[in-house]
């Protein structure tokens, strides 16, 4: 296998990394912005050099972003190449055009590192699916938001000095927007729903709530009732449609996804024989996301391409209902109508459907808003 490289930053140098010892796959092009000699690649600044290079049979897009990334991985693919990429924005928001591409054209496309970094958690949903229905697929897939939780919870740091920490480590960008705003997360439930269920969900209607407005009295008043906070994606397939959100989530202390350090995913799917199964792991870093990216090659040396067939284009309907935790400098007639009680000074609603709280929550910005577990074991005010 001959490689063209797009990228050479932390994934891209880590798969020329993992790559240089094996016999089987080499990087024969990198397309990188800077400078840069290698002794066993040749560099461009010029993507055309890689499409032209009939030798290349392969494309590894790790540039990220949505442009150009989605016009590299296109046109790559219309020249008969094959692609991987870690890239779960690129993946999620056009889904559309890239599987109905690959499948025209007859090329490989796989994506294993885009939804949970190190885990192989995409490539397990392709040989679930050999023989059971999934069901769900949903949990803590963003690492960065993992950490600054964790951190508020256990160290009882603040929001910003959580977010400050996650940044001097290199988890959270300068402008955190896509991970804390649940962005990241989006993309992620996304691309694996549309796996697991075999769909093309409508990405547009897929609500997110972010983590941006916790604060450590929340945090306080969760411990008070024997709750964590995570950040997590759900996403059930029913006989009559399709659910899909992410938003902050309380668990029980008890419960596997409370117990989660720092960075880490912990990724979960029901399957309608097996129940649950979950994945824990690194969901970012230069080799773990490397790793599976080196096993996507890997897998299109045996020919193996993307993980299922397109699926019909899906509406989601969000209509299940649950209790919310809700602060907010803002309360109006909606909040008072479907208050049940009150955490300090937080609102505990009544059950209320997933779509209306996040389409009230998009009209209050500067709220924070959870949702409190399913049942209302040792929830008094719900
Ligand atoms: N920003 C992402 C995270 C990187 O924190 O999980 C991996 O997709």
């Amino acid at each position: 296998m001959r490689i063209g490289l797009l990228g050479f930053g932390t994934v891209g140098q880590g798969v020329y990394n993992l790559t240089k010892p094996r016999e089987d796959m080499e990087v024969a092009w990198v397309l990188c912005r800077r400078e840069l000699a290698l002794p066993d690649a040749r560099v461009t600044h010029d993507f055309l050099d890689i499409l032209g290079d009939a030798s290349v049979d392969t494309v590894v897009e790790a540039i990220g972003g949505l442009h150009p990334a989605r016009e590299y991985v296109m046109a790559a693919m219309q020249a008969g190449k094959n692609v991987v990429t870690a890239n779960k924005a690129m993946m999620a928001e056009f889904y559309d055009e890239l599987l109905p591409l690959a499948q025209e054209k007859g090329v490989l496309l796989r994506c294993t590192a885009s939804v949970g970094g190190g885990i192989g958690w995409l490539s397990e949903l392709e040989r679930v699916r050999r023989i059971e229905t999934v069901r769900h697929v949903g949990g803590i897939m963003n690492g960065t938001c993992n950490y600054i939780l964790d951190s508020m919870t256990r160290l009882g740091l603040g929001y910003q000095e959580a977010l400050a920490n996650a940044q001097a480590l290199g988890y959270a960008e300068a402008d955190p927007s896509t991970d804390v705003d649940g962005f990241d997360t989006r993309h992620k439930l996304v691309v694996s729903a549309n796996i697991a269920f075999g769909v093309s969900l409508d990405f547009s209607a897929v609500p997110a709530a972010g983590i941006r407005y916790i604060s450590d009295t929340d945090v306080a008043e969760f411990k008070k009732h024997g709750l964590v906070c995570k950040l997590v994606s759900c996403a059930n397939a029913y006989e009559d449609g399709y659910e899909a959100y992410v938003e902050p989530t309380l668990y029980p202390i008890t419960a596997l996804e409370a117990a989660v350090p720092t960075n880490y995913n912990l990724i979960t799917l029901e399957g309608s024989t097996s129940g649950r199964q979950s994945f824990y792991g690194q969901g970012a870093g230069r080799y773990p996301t490397a790793y599976n990216v080196v096993q996507d090659c890997m897998d299109f040396i045996r020919g193996r391409g993307f993980y299922c067939a397109y699926g019909p284009k899906t509406p989601v309907r969000n209509d299940r209902k649950k209790c919310y935790y809700i602060r907010t400098a803002h309360p109006d007639g909606w909040l008072e109508g479907h208050t049940a009680g009150h955490w300090g000074e937080a609102v505990i609603t009544e059950q209320i459907a997933v779509a209306e709280a996040h389409s009230w929550l998009q009209n209050h910005p500067g709220t924070f808003l959870c949702a409190l577990p399913d049942g209302k074991e040792g929830i008094e005010t719900c």
